[in-house]
């Protein structure tokens, strides 16, 4: 029996992936560019497991065994897998042999973070361990397979995924604009939104657009590709300000194109537009871009501040979105959070304005993360695995 066990990390986009120029193979109509999150406080973690005593493959996500045919996305990287290991020359697993899977989130799959990136990129990152075959481009095409957004999952610090020309989808690859250690300081907070409705799938929404938004002709033909350049020399100059106003534009944008579809994709709730108001607001108060919001399918917002702005922004939050669970050591979770002494208090002009603003949100939020920038993907040693003899612990 031979096994792998790897985490990997979720990655949150800065310039949008939306729509498909090709449903199986995955193949996006724009560019796009990522942040990966630290994998401490975010991520996937999976065991592969092949043997030759296994009669049939299997599967278990968070615990509850699904069925293994039942996914064409999961046959793909399967199937790609086994011919890179053919094309590598690696024969560390017998063809004949049968594999078992475990996969687990550390956070709640109910807060509607990236999940399936952060899954396919541990389960193809981890398949390629175990079959002996590196990390490189091609390996992001396979990842591309299971989710489009997973293929950015497989490196840390900031990342593009080129949307490629070829009908084969082999130029459509994830490559590293920088690492994690280029721009240590750039920290997020994630406000899990209460929210109770069903979103419309990404898949499903993604195909509506292309079928029906004009906006998202514009966008995909002249507005990404102007941003793309203009996010990546933000990026590499450290330029916060114009990172900030790309990435909040480009959410909008994002959610304008979800509207535009027809029928209508709705994502952001009320609290969403309130988190929005508010950070205009706050970065009006405190005369430049403190913090900027992004928000993908779903109603939470991701929000990027420079580590030495985490604590009066968080202050600020707590101001405008009082939470009766603050006190409960759940909310705030991740990276702790420096208090703000008087020496560093804000100047009374700015508390004053911030103390009035107006928003009226009482536990708008479940909680809050608070991470940063991070690696890719990692094996783990076997001590880590998540099966026992084939199985996972416990049964
Ligand atoms: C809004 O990668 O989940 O998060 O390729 O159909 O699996 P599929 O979609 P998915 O879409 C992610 C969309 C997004 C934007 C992004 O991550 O770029």
């Amino acid at each position: 029996m031979i096994s792998a066990t790897c985490v990997a990390p979720v990655n949150i986009a800065l310039i949008k992936y939306w729509g498909k120029r090709h449903e199986d193979l995955i193949l996006p109509v724009n560019d796009s560019i990522s942040m990966t999150l630290s994998t401490d406080e975010l991520c996937a973690k999976t065991t592969v497991c092949a043997s030759e005593s296994f009669e049939e493959n299997r599967m278990w996500l968070n615990g509850e065994e699904v069925p293994f045919e039942g996914s064409s996305r999961l046959q793909r990287c399967l199937k790609e897998v086994r011919r890179l290991a053919l094309s590598n020359g690696s024969t560390k697993v017998p063809p004949a042999w049968k594999l078992h899977i475990a996969s687990v989130n550390n956070f709640p799959t109910a807060a509607g973070l990236a999940s399936s990136a952060a899954g396919y990129a541990c389960l193809v990152y981890s398949l390629s361990r175990l079959y002996g075959i590196p990390l490189d481009e091609e390996l992001t095409t396979v990842a591309r397979q299971g989710s489009g957004s997973a293929c950015r999952s497989l490196y840390g610090g900031f990342v593009q995924w080129h949307r490629g020309a070829l009908d084969d989808g082999s130029d459509s690859v994830a490559k590293q604009i920088a690492p994690s250690n280029h721009w240590p300081q750039m920290h997020v907070l994630i406000l899990v939104v209460n929210d109770e409705r069903k979103k419309t799938a990404s898949t499903k929404g993604m195909q509506q657009a292309v079928k029906t938004s004009q906006l998202l002709k514009h966008r995909v033909d002249k507005v990404v590709p102007e941003r793309i350049e203009q996010l990546r020399d933000a990026i590499a100059a450290h330029d916060f300000q114009t990172f900030a106003e790309l990435t909040m534009k480009d959410s909008n944008q994002f959610h304008a194109i979800a509207l535009d579809t027809y029928p209508p994709c709705v994502y952001m709730n009320d609290v969403s537009h309130r988190i929005v108001s508010f950070i205009h607001d706050y970065n009006e108060i405190m005369g430049s871009y403190q913090a900027a919001y992004t928000f993908d399918a779903g109603p939470n917002a991701c929000l990027y501040v420079l580590e030495e702005n985490v604590p009066h922004l968080l202050n600020a939050i707590q101001k405008v979105f009082p939470s009766g669970s603050i006190e409960n050591t759940t909310y705030l979770r991740g990276l702790s959070v420096p208090k703000v002494d008087n020496s560093h208090s804000l100047e009374s002009a700015k508390q004053s304005k911030i103390d009035s603003l107006d928003i009226n949100a009482r536990n708008a939020f479940r909680y809050i993360i608070h991470t940063k920038v991070g690696e890719g993907p990692t094996e783990l040693s076997a001590d880590n695995s998540l099966l026992s003899n084939g199985l996972p612990l416990g049964h």
